[in-house]
């Protein structure tokens, strides 16, 4: 298979990109380094120092042993540059990653709400137009959020609901109340690509993720210069992540209020598995399929106390403090989303045990030296709506 990697610089998009060569497909990686770019105007390193795309892409056609990974740098919201990436590669599937991924970020003001949903929503129009031009019959894999749906308080579908109203019954997607302008941005993301499956025919994968915590996968332990970025900073870290480093730099862990927030969680191996499922099984022409990519719920609070149980096994003393929360959002509410296309494909799910917690909580204490304890309080709040200070 010859599969596009989009934004094969990121967290996510490095290990696809290393899984697929090392199983013999033919890859393509492409970025334009907006996220080192956005983690430069906060401040934020990720923990583990991370090297060029261009310096990993070579240790990984020395070192890999599978298939090179080829390079090309740009960004989609050019879209002279994604027709012409298109028309070269030809590929049979793209994964699409390369968007601003945080909620905090696109909620700090006008213009990084703005950029966020023009970053991703046009750079997201241009793919599909330019798979149109030029290879109409290649699938395309795109990363959403189960964060789009929100905390609705019935049972969350995978991606479509059977409505009946007045006596009549039709399947309509499901209905989204998502809580930033980044996971709004997913919505549109979702609509556009639901109209060009409809109308142009156009095969897709809509892949609802969870949060996704992890370090290592097969390929990144094979060398120090192919790890993939760790971000545990109130912008871009995720909550477990945050929470494994308060552990080791000797902070309480900060619960967002109540801590009852449930969300789906994931693996990162397991991210790659399903995305590996979606690509070896595509989607039909005219398919919008939607998979909720998730393996297991847990709440905020429930993350906790399996960070301190970590931390007392591993002799460190660890605390919990409950902070006002800078969000807007539901602290304790019905949670049951579905997740079983996923499985009925043949994932088999790493599970978050006691091991791959404590294996996280000793990686991150190698790098204890690292941490910098004052990017990690959060510093935006979803009321408010602040000014730019570009906008003044
Ligand atoms: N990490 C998670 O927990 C998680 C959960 C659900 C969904 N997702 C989604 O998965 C995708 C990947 O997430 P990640 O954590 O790897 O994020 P990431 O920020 O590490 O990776 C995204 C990459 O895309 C690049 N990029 C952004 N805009 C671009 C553009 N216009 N042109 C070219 N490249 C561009 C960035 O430079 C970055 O390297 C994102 O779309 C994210 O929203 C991630």
């Amino acid at each position: 298979m010859k599969i596009l990697i989009l934004g094969g610089d990121g967290y996510l998009g490095w290990p696809t990109a290393m899984h697929f060569a090392a199983a013999g497909d033919t890859v393509w990686v492409a970025d334009n380094f907006a996220k080192r770019k956005w983690e430069l105007e906060d401040g934020i390193e990720p923990l583990l120092a991370i090297p060029t795309l261009h310096r990993r892409v070579q240790c990984w056609n020395e070192v890999g042993g599978g298939q090179p990974i080829n390079m090309k740098i740009g960004d989609l919201t050019n879209h002279r540059f994604v027709y012409n990436l298109l028309r070269e590669i030809q590929p049979d599937a793209i994964v699409h990653y390369a968007e601003q991924p945080s909620a905090p970020y696109s909620m700090q003001n006008r213009s990084a709400a703005v950029m966020t949903q023009h970053n991703n929503v046009i750079g997201n129009l241009n793919l599909m137009f330019a798979m149109q031009a030029h290879c109409p019959d290649a699938h395309l894999i795109k990363l959403g959020t189960m964060g789009e749906y929100g905390t609705p308080n019935i049972d969350i579908e995978e991606g479509w609901l059977e409505v009946e109203h007045n006596g009549r019954k039709d399947r309509v997607l499901y209905p989204k109340k998502p809580g930033s302008f980044y996971h709004l941005s997913k919505v549109h993301d979702s609509h556009n690509i639901e109209f060009a499956c409809r109308i142009w025919g156009m095969r897709a994968t809509d892949l609802n993720q969870g949060v996704v915590y992890g370090i290592d996968t097969d390929q990144t332990q094979l060398a120090d210069e192919l790890r993939t970025s760790f971000h545990y900073d109130h912008v871009f870290g995720t909550v477990l992540n945050r929470f494994l480093v308060q552990a080791v730099a000797g902070l309480p862990l900060t619960v967002y209020g109540k801590g009852g927030q449930t969300r789906g969680f994931l693996n990162i191996r397991d991210t790659l598995a399903c995305v590996d499922i979606a690509a070896r099984n595509p989607a039909d022409r005219g398919d919008f399929r939607i998979f909720n990519q998730f393996t297991e719920q847990f709440s905020v609070s429930q993350l906790a106390d399996m960070v301190v149980a970590a931390g007392q096994r591993a002799g460190l003393s660890v605390a919990v403090e409950n902070l006002e929360n800078p969000r807007v959002e539901q602290e304790e509410h019905y949670y049951n989303a579905k997740n079983t296309a996923l499985t009925d494909l043949g994932l088999q799910p790493n599970l978050l045990t006691e091991e791959v917690v404590d294996a996280m909580l000793a990686t991150v204490r190698g790098q204890a030296g690292r941490v910098d304890p004052r990017i990690i309080a959060p510093q935006i709040r979803w009321a408010g709506g602040e000014v730019s200070k570009a906008d003044t």
